[in-house]
């Protein structure tokens, strides 16, 4: 939530083609009821694009889930992770882990109704819950209910005394344990998710599971995502390095800007572009004070990306 909104995706989905994005969380009860451009608007060239509700009762989430499928989303997936207390509040999220046949009368309703894969996004436990037992219990329930694909953040979630940020690295990863559902479920997809921010790292769990997930590391250092059409995909990348990514960027950026959206809006994104080159400390201060004025334009992204371009160019004459 707050990260990967439309404008995020859109310049994720620049990076690489064939990387599976998704939406923040959007609750079943807000699509049903908001304001569903501002919600779930996207732009068609973000496929393959998942939404992710968060909701815990049957009859919601498949209203919202035949909604979504109707826009277009490529999947539905059931959030069984987050464990922020506005969350626990309307007993969805982490808690949920706590019961599994629920979730799975929530997976088996929506399953019925749409015909995009439905999906589950859990922890491998929470509090005081042994993980061999209620990781189990979890994705037995929720793939009998038909659940397509789990994904599994591969920590447990504390409920009482954490933060939600605390919650994303206090508690220890256990990616063996997610490995072990592997071995005893061969056949069912499972995507780990946690703490993994080289693609040498995501080559490494491939050799255990069938897919990674990536959080903060895609979001803050996006460069990375340049290559995975290529290293993971077996596809060729869409864009040499970043500067040509920006460009063919440029025309979205465009098209916010005369709708009367702001490049904040989007520039917010890509403050981690160039993390740990020359200049990105330039970069990103360009952006964070230029570019949060109500009338900067393109220019002054250009001008941000060209003080990576010239820190560069000084170095290359020094070397
Ligand atoms: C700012 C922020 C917002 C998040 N929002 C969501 C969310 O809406 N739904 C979700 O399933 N996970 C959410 N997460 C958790 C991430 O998807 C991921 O599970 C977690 O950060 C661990 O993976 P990582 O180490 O690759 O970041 C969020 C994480 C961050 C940092």
């Amino acid at each position: 939530m707050d990260w990967t909104d439309r404008h995020c995706r859109a310049f994720h989905r620049t990076l690489s083609a064939q990387t599976l994005l998704y939406t923040e969380m959007v609750t079943a009860n807000a699509v049903i009821h908001g304001d569903r451009e501002r919600l779930i608007g996207f732009s068609s060239f973000e496929h393959p694009v998942a939404l992710q509700l968060g909701g815990s009762d049957p009859d919601t989430l498949t209203r919202a889930a035949a909604i979504c499928a109707s826009w277009g989303y490529d999947e539905i997936n059931l959030n069984v992770g987050c464990p922020s207390d506005r969350v626990q509040g309307g007993n969805f999220g982490a808690c949920l882990m706590r019961e599994p046949e629920l979730v799975a009368a929530c997976v088996a309703a929506m399953k019925a109704e749409v015909g995009i894969p439905v999906t589950v996004k859990c922890r491998i436990g929470v509090d005081e819950q042994d993980p061999e037992v209620a990781l189990d219990a979890l994705a037995d329930a929720v793939l009998a209910a038909g659940a397509d694909t789990l994904t599994v953040h591969a920590r447990k979630a504390w409920l009482q005394g954490l933060s939600p940020k605390e919650n994303r690295d206090i508690p220890p990863l256990d990616y063996d344990r997610v490995y072990r559902l592997k071995q005893r479920l061969p056949q069912v997809p499972i995507i780990i998710n946690g703490g993994i921010g080289l693609l040498e790292e995501v080559e490494q769990h491939l050799a255990h599971v069938d897919g990674v997930m990536l959080g903060r590391a895609a979001y803050q250092q996006p460069e990375l995502l340049l290559n995975v059409d290529s290293r993971l995909f077996g596809g060729s990348d869409k864009h040499p390095d970043a500067f040509a990514a920006v460009e063919a960027f440029e025309p979205y950026i465009a098209a916010h800007l005369d709708g009367g959206g702001r490049l904040h809006d989007i520039t917010r994104h890509m403050l981690g572009l160039f993390t740990g080159r020359p200049g990105a400390r330039a970069y990103r201060r360009r952006l964070a004070i230029e570019g949060v004025k109500p009338e900067a334009g393109l220019d002054v992204l250009r001008a941000a990306v060209d003080e990576v371009r010239r820190a560069e160019e000084r170095r290359a004459l020094v070397a």
